[in-house]
């Protein structure tokens, strides 16, 4: 069984068929990359799959085989489905560890209002989710950061946070929705190498990006998209290789 099976998903908004009868499968312990021209409907897979958007009934997605193409998306993430946005979400009013917080809490118990009371068992797991946050802030590369306000850092650094916020989560799949759109090439060097130790790590990663070098050096295997449709699927040589996939990118320029 692979670790994420999605069958026959499909998406429409009014009438454009933004993910058509798109079916494949995700190995535990792999990176997957998913490729394809804007507008491919790449975005708009991840948003289907993280429970945020609702496909068109009929298809499926399952993760260890339960099927959780209807949950909202607190519940996938609780299943253990983790991402990142394409555009970056952070609290701008808080500092980076709290943001990272934010993601920890989903795994540790104690109500919003033993909190708020500050009970004893409160204040032991604030205390273990605050240091859980900051080993995925040394994960990340930013720990002295910790302090730092969200809305003073560079454009690399936020996404770093985000990752860092996606870690804390403890996820089985992580999905990264052009974690190097914006990076310099170093900090794309860097994010690359991250991605492959949190694969080490035992995370599934699921990884849309346009930088093709990243793909084609971190990818183990491979799913390329057009028009909401799979046009190839395979390593990344395969896919690389692929005529239809050649015609698409070559037709886009
Ligand atoms: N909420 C929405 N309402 C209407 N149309 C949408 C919505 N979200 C996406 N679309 C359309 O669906 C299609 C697929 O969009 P999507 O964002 O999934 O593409 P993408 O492959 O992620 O593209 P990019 O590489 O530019 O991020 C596009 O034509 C887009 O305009
Ligand atoms: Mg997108």
């Amino acid at each position: 069984m692979s670790l994420l099976e999605v069958n026959n998903l499909s998406k429409s908004f009014g009438g454009l068929h933004a993910v058509r009868e798109v079916s494949f499968c995700v190995e535990a312990g792999t990176i997957h990359g998913i490729i394809g021209p804007n507008g491919a409907g790449k975005t708009t897979l991840f948003n289907c799959i993280a429970g945020s958007i609702r496909p068109v009934s009929g298809g499926t997605i399952r993760l260890n085989g339960n099927a959780i193409q209807d949950r909202p998306p607190h519940e996938v993430a609780a299943c253990g489905i983790a991402r990142t946005f394409q555009t970056i979400k952070l609290f701008s009013r808080m500092t980076v560890l709290e943001n990272v917080m934010v993601g920890c809490h989903t795994n540790s118990r104690g109500s919003f209002l033993s909190g708020m009371l500050s009970l004893p068992f409160a204040r032991a797991a604030e205390r273990k989710v605050r240091e859980a946050a900051m080993e995925k802030l040394a994960v990340a590369g930013i720990a002295d950061l910790a302090k730092a306000d969200a809305q003073q850092l560079s454009f690399g650094q936020q996404r770093a946070v985000e990752l860092a916020r996606a870690l804390a989560l403890r996820p089985q799949l992580l999905l990264l929705d052009e974690p190097a759109s914006g990076l310099t090439m170093h900090e794309t060097d860097r994010i690359g190498e991250l991605i492959v130790a949190i694969r080490d790590s035992g995370i599934t990663v699921l990884i849309v990006e346009h930088d093709m070098s990243l793909i084609m050096t971190i990818c183990d295997r491979l799913l390329a998209l057009s028009s909401g449709q799979v046009i190839a699927g395979g390593t990344p040589r395969e896919v690389q290789a692929d005529p239809e996939v050649i015609r698409v990118y070559l037709g886009d320029e």
